[in-house]
């Protein structure tokens, strides 16, 4: 008799901004070869083209014809997921300070929200997923079968997203203010708001180094495996 096949978890990972959701999620990805999905990708293309557009972050009707006309694509690629949008490579483009911004501000609206979380859906059906976000572990996939709030001390969040916009020069009062900013509406916006699911296991990696929180997640991941074993039928 042949050993079943493992079955193909879905693993959601939800927190806020600067607690290490992407990185983990991309590694915990390459490490169990499931494919990572980066729900806020999503919200951010939708920004973009929204900017683009000159449309107003308040116009849900807009956002969401907007929404429906674009083609957003997650791809897999080289240190992390490439993101287009209606064929044309925006990965870098929405990483700026003004995507950012905007993304917040798009996925307030539940329209937009519920054609996001439909496509979301579709991606991840399939299990031997790893997706990020704000409102998997609520609101996409209820019933995934790993549930982490991944979560850190706002100070250190702040810092970590120092670092990473260092680079680029950015002021360090202007991009904390910023995510103080973006923090506020994705917990207090009234659909879905960022909060971790009744069921999902807390990882405040305030002082864990990523590692640290990539071996926890490992453990809780094998767990399941063992309490989930494959479908060979
Ligand atoms: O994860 P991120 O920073 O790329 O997300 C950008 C914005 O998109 C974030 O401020 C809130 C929104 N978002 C959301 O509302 N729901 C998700 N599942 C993912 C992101």
């Amino acid at each position: 008799m042949t050993d079943p096949s493992p079955r193909q978890l879905i693993i959601a990972i939800d927190g806020p901004a600067g607690a290490g959701k992407s990185t983990i999620a991309s590694r915990l990805a390459r490490k169990l070869g499931y494919v990572n999905l980066e729900s806020g990708a999503m919200y951010r293309a939708l920004a973009l083209e929204a900017i683009r557009w000159d449309a107003s972050f308040d116009d849900e009707a807009v956002l969401l014809k907007l929404a429906q006309e674009s083609t957003i694509k997650l791809e897999r690629a080289v240190g992390g997921n490439r993101v287009l949008l209606n064929g044309m490579d925006i990965s870098a483009r929405i990483r700026e300070r003004d995507v950012t911004e905007a993304a917040s501000k798009v996925s307030v609206h539940p329209r937009v929200r519920e054609w996001m979380v439909a496509r979301q859906r579709e991606m991840g059906i399939g299990g031997g997923v790893v997706m990020e976000g704000r409102d998997i572990g609520t609101k996409v996939f209820p019933d995934a079968d790993l549930k982490i709030f991944l979560d850190a001390d706002p100070v250190i969040r702040e810092q970590r997203r120092l670092d990473q916009q260092k680079v680029k020069g950015a002021p360090a009062e202007a991009i904390a203010a910023e995510l103080r900013e973006r923090d506020r509406r994705d917990r207090t916006r009234t659909t879905s708001p960022l909060e971790a699911a009744e069921d999902s296991v807390v990882i405040d990696s305030t002082s864990m180094s990523e590692d640290e929180v990539l071996d926890r997640i490992e453990e809780l991941v094998e767990q399941r495996m063992v309490a989930a074993p494959g479908d060979c039928e």
